[in-house]
């Protein structure tokens, strides 16, 4: 898969790549390259945006500026390249991220992130140049950047090998094994602390037993939340209930 990222801080997605599963997605034939909306704007001084029309506060990203940094990398009218590659734009009104959206993505050979800063996108961005509008939750972030490396991160651990091994993508939270709902609880040694017990069944060694509790768990789990993490224990206040 070959994601680009435009920015205005291409730079700040350095440290990304050290994450094992980026790097194992990358050492596996994936890219994913960062492109500054400076490097190409036809304005003078690195401008690349401008006060809005009709008032208000902030800056908003130019249309030229996107246009030129896009023909720049795709030699092509902008217009064109959203027809055979996704083109998305990061922006808190956009189509909430969840598990079916990254698989859809991830599905992609192609990907192009937007970031957009200050105000946002002139919005003959998104209607012209874009195929997707995309929000990572309805909160409005500084920028796309962190958005974008949320996406990058999610996509490109679905990539085969990207975790090393096949099982961990497969059976987690919101995945298909587990028809949606959220994984099961894990635990590891010591097996009592505090006199809070590991379940029994996991000491078993009986396979079919423990994969029954767990599908059992992840239902119940998936229930309470009603697949709604505001609806989780802890949701709404932030705070697990304690025991
Ligand atoms: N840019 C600013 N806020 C954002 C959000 N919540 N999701 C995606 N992009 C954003």
């Amino acid at each position: 898969m070959q994601i680009d990222v435009f920015t205005l801080f291409p730079h700040w997605f350095d440290w990304f790549r050290g994450q094992r599963h980026v790097a194992n997605a990358l050492a596996l034939g994936s890219s994913r390259e960062c492109l500054d909306y400076r490097a190409h704007t036809p304005l003078s001084g690195g401008q690349v945006d401008d006060t809005p029309f009709g008032g208000g506060a902030g800056m908003v990203l130019r249309v030229d500026v996107v246009e030129a940094a896009l023909r720049a990398r795709y030699g092509d009218d902008p217009i064109a390249v959203r027809e055979r590659r996704r083109v998305v734009a990061l922006t808190p009104g956009g189509r909430v991220l969840d598990d079916a959206y990254v698989s859809e993505l991830a599905r992609e050979e192609h990907l192009t992130l937007l970031c957009g800063r200050y105000e946002g996108f002139d919005e003959r961005i998104v209607e012209h140049f874009c195929s997707d509008q995309l929000s990572i939750g309805r909160y409005v972030l500084a920028g796309g950047e962190l958005a974008a490396m949320v996406v990058c991160d999610a996509v490109l651990r679905k990539l085969p090998g990207a975790l090393g091994h096949e099982e961990s993508a497969h059976e987690e939270s919101f995945s298909a094994a587990l028809d949606g709902a959220p994984e099961y609880p894990h635990y590891t040694r010591p097996a009592e602390w505090r006199g809070w017990k590991v379940p029994e069944v996991l000491l078993s060694g009986h396979h079919a037993r423990i994969r029954d509790w767990r599908a059992e768990q992840s239902r119940a789990r998936g229930e309470q939340t009603g697949g709604q993490p505001e609806d989780a224990p802890g949701g709404r206040s932030g705070r697990a209930s304690l025991p």
